[in-house]
């Protein structure tokens, strides 16, 4: 047995593969729910409900037409108040955020339903909505997310990433899969495409195009998750090995490239 190689799931110990298997329900939840969280914190910026590039641009790059207060206001901020009351903001945001204006028409909205999230004794890291100066910074023109946000999101996604795909990628190393390209493949896609992701984030304030880059890079990551995901699951409870495989690859039963 002078080759690399690897066992395949059907001669791992039952244990093992059970322990697999919950991984993967898990991180298969985990996925769907990142899915959700990328959809309502993105979602209806541009004022469509559907996720769009439009959308990503604005999240990342800023939108010249609008403001941060509005953005939030139309994405995941929506059903903080009734919509009777956005349209007193919008309004005061169009007709230039009067500051002469904001005691009496902004501020009573503000403390009813924004001060309990957005105060700093709350939560330090939100626009603080409790004061005039707060409030106005978010209602100056959009110029997307800060580059220390983007860089807190990039670390705590490039660690958290590498992590499930390499617990992922390594459970599906156990599949059988020929050509062995393709199995490669699946495997590095994920952590190349983390990097274009993140790296498109920030390219994405020079040229608002690279959204689509982050959106190119989210579909493949997530095709490649799906891929590993049910060849795995596959593999490991209904899949029988081709008989003659065993004599052309190793000397050893179950143990292939
Ligand atoms: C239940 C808590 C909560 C309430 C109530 C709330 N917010 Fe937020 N707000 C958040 C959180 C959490 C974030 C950051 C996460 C996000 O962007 O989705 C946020 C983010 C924001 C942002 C920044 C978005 C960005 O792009 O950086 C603005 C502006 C904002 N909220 C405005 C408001 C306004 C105006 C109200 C009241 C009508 C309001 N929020 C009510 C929790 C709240």
């Amino acid at each position: 047995m002078n080759k690399i190689s690897f066992t395949h799931f059907t001669y791992l110990p039952m244990s093992m593969r059970v322990l697999f298997t919950m991984v993967l329900l898990v991180f298969g939840t985990g996925y769907l729910m990142a899915m959700i969280q990328v959809w309502e914190s993105h979602a209806g910026r541009d004022g469509k409900e559907m996720l769009t590039a439009k959308d990503l641009m604005i999240a990342y790059s800023g939108n010249p037409e609008g403001t941060k207060l509005e953005s939030a206001l139309r994405g995941p901020m929506a059903d903080m108040l009734p919509p009777e009351k956005r349209e007193v903001i919008f309004a005061w945001l169009h007709e230039g955020a009067k500051t002469e204006e904001f005691a009496g028409k902004i501020n009573p909205i503000m403390q009813e339903h924004c001060v309990m999230c957005h105060s700093p004794a709350v939560n330090p890291h939100l626009p603080d909505l409790t004061n005039q100066d707060g409030v106005m910074k978010v209602a100056a023109k959009d110029t997307g997310m800060t580059v220390p946000t983007l860089v807190r999101v990039s670390h705590i996604h490039l660690f958290s990433i590498t992590f499930i795909f390499f617990i992922t990628g390594f459970i599906f190393t156990h599949a059988y899969l020929r050509p062995v390209w393709i199995k490669c493949l699946a495997i590095a896609i994920p952590f190349l495409t983390i990097l274009t992701d993140i790296g498109s984030w920030y390219l994405t304030k020079v040229w608002t195009g690279f959204a689509w880059m982050v959106i190119g890079s989210g579909a493949l990551m997530g095709l490649s998750f799906a891929f590993m995901w049910l060849t795995s699951i596959y593999q490991l409870w209904f899949y029988k090995l081709p008989e003659n495989v065993a004599e052309e690859e190793g000397k050893l039963p179950g143990v292939y490239r």
